[in-house]
């Protein structure tokens, strides 16, 4: 995923579209660029790296241009240089673009583009020529509108493109297709971005673009058409201060985030009970099968729900990752409940398997923290997460929202088939409410330090417990880079006992009262070869048989998760910290993956 952003208007364009940039660096940061205008000139300049980077190019030339458009970049197409970051020129230098997205038969574009001698290896870079070969030096607005929607008609996959022409200074032409692209209207002034995030604070209205619109911005209005019409879109009050991300006051977004866990889980619950299930509960009811589709620390959300549901109401589940659903041709149909799990709804795997549902028959349920994302489109069902805007590539808030909203939903299916369960939505509001959350920190900070150099580590579970040492894997390689793998504990001897040695590190997870002894086998198991086990549990009889013991609130077994959460988050920050990596923006990744 990339972002983009474009400003027209009185105010010095550079500095606003760097701000911007800034609030979209989440979106991908392994390059980013801008072009404005300098002394009549079109001008691009790009940087490899953080935003900060581009800023030291550009000072003092930022006073040029009340026209700009910029771009931080997630590489697709190419590699992560200068060379490939947007925004793109063409070969005449007449039309300049920036893209969120994939052309996905944009070789057949290139093919056909013979005398162009191509400087990236982008797609970007192919539309940009594409659209200036159409438009055959006639820059009117008629003529770039006619072409642009017959262009980006031909054209297989993703997009959402801010496009400046050289020979205009006061309009910034877009065309979105599947990648979000948002219009922010205030006085004198129209921005285009890839979220609410990165539109400024004078911003009054906001208008959330179609599939298939295009049209141009100048500082005083904005054109929209779809198929050849202009048309109107609904325009929406903005409140600034509700997407305003800010640190408040920590180093880093995700240290922010895992605070905010509670808060995230108590508003998802507040917003739920205030909303009418009722549809949603006679489709619940009357499906024969339930499906869960996700991706990473969503669909360990999942695996979560489906032991629960499974446990405590006795329903089956058919959980599979989003990028392979669709492709082992699931018994679907009108019977079936799909609930797929996106914090950010723009999840390409995710997207493309709810549509495949929806195709099916299948009654399509969304659970998302972005409530203008393109999973609402597809799903008529959604329950949206209250986690707020999550910025650290690392789900931490959100996954504790998304949880949340999955014991909801166990709730529900309990109420409707009269299921007398283990816990109730008072015993997780005063889990969340009550008791300090910091009360590992201190410990976690030591283990932190200990492990930070490790070339690998194991994270070992039972039952609920197996499928949180994924998400606690998941979390620690992501932002540290040490290769960390789950394993569920009854599965060591089979293999990956084989691993284990005197220098092993093996986190091990033990909140299931019911699996005490089993999982007391496995650590004495790995201890045998020399494993050093660092136990975060509630019970305290193994606190002197360990290397390290890190002791957790006990609640009900079923609501561990909530409960355990909490230090493998902290545990994948510290390390980080403690390496000196940036936890908010780890390498090679990007905070939605929205190409499949
Ligand atoms: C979470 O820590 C990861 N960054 C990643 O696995 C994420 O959960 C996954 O990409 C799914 O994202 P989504 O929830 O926005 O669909």
């Amino acid at each position: 995923m990339c972002g983009i952003t474009a400003y027209v208007g009185d105010d010095m364009a550079v500095p606003r579209v760097l701000a911007s940039l800034k609030k979209l660096e989440y979106r991908g940061y392994d390059s980013s660029g801008i072009a404005f205008f300098e002394n009549e000139k079109l001008n691009v300049v790009k940087s490899v790296g953080t935003i900060d980077r581009l800023e030291e190019r550009i000072c003092p030339r930022e006073k040029q241009s009340h026209i700009a458009i910029g771009h931080t970049r997630w590489a697709t197409h190419g590699k992560a240089n200068e060379a490939n970051a947007h925004p793109h020129l063409s070969q005449n230098k007449s039309v300049c673009v920036i893209h969120n997205g994939i052309i996905e038969n944009y070789l057949s574009f290139k093919s056909k583009l013979t005398n162009i001698n191509f400087y990236s290896q982008t797609d970007t870079e192919v539309f940009a020529n594409m659209l200036d070969v159409c438009l055959n030096q006639d820059f009117s607005t008629q003529n770039v509108l006619k072409n642009l929607n017959e262009l980006t008609k031909q054209i297989k996959g993703s997009y959402a493109f801010a496009i400046l022409l050289s020979s205009c200074k006061n309009k910034i032409y877009f065309a979105k297709q599947k990648s979000p692209l948002i219009l922010g209207i205030g006085k004198n002034f129209s921005m285009l971005c890839s979220d609410e995030s990165a539109l400024c604070e004078k911003t009054e209205k906001v208008i959330y673009l179609q599939d298939g619109d295009y049209g141009f911005i100048d500082k005083s209005q904005a054109q929209i058409f779809h198929s050849g019409k202009e048309t109107k879109r609904k325009q929406f009050a903005f409140n600034f201060s509700a997407n305003c991300v800010s640190k408040c006051g920590c180093e880093f977004f995700m240290e922010k985030e895992i605070k905010e866990g509670t808060q995230s889980v108590l508003a998802t619950l507040e917003n739920l009970q205030s909303i009418n299930t009722r549809r949603l509960e006679r489709e619940m009811k009357n499906s024969k099968k339930i499906f869960v589709v996700g991706c990473g620390t969503a669909l360990h959300a999942g695996e979560v729900f489906k032991s629960v549901l499974e446990k405590e109401c006795g329903l089956d589940v058919i959980l599979d990752y989003a990028s392979e659903f669709r492709y082992k041709k699931p018994n679907i149909g009108k019977d079936s409940l799909c609930i797929f799990i996106s914090q950010s709804g723009e999840t390409a795997d995710t997207l493309a398997s709810a549509s495949f549902a929806k195709k099916k028959g299948a009654k399509c349920l969304a659970i998302t923290n972005v409530q203008t994302s393109r999973i609402t489109k597809i799903c008529p069902y959604v329950l949206k997460t209250q986690a707020g805007v999550e910025v650290a590539v690392a789900s931490t808030k959100a996954f504790m929202a998304q949880l949340a909203a999955l014991y909801y939903l166990v709730l529900l299916f309990a109420k409707i088939y009269n299921k007398k369960i283990t816990f109730s939505l008072k015993n997780i509001l005063n889990l969340c409410k009550n008791g300090n959350n910091d009360e590992n920190f201190e410990q976690i900070a030591k283990i932190a330090q200990l492990i930070k150099d490790e070339k690998s580590l194991f994270f070992v579970g039972r039952g609920l417990d197996y499928f949180m040492a994924k998400e606690g894997a998941l979390k620690l390689k992501e932002v540290s880079y040490i290769h960390c793998e789950a394993f569920a504990g009854g599965e060591l001897k089979h293999g990956s006992l084989s691993l284990i040695d005197e220098n092993t590190f093996v986190v091990c997870l033990l909140t299931q009262k019911e699996l005490i002894n089993k999982m007391h086998a496995n650590i004495i198991e790995m201890q045998s070869r020399g494993a050093k086990v660092i136990l975060i549990s509630p019970f305290c009889e193994l606190k002197d048989k360990v290397f390290m013991f890190v002791e957790i609130r006990q609640a009900k077994s079923s609501l561990m998760p909530f409960v355990v959460s909490r230090p493998l988050q902290e545990l994948a920050f510290l390390c980080a910290k403690e390496k000196g990596l940036n936890p908010d923006m780890p390498r090679n990744l990007a905070k939605s993956v929205t190409v499949e």
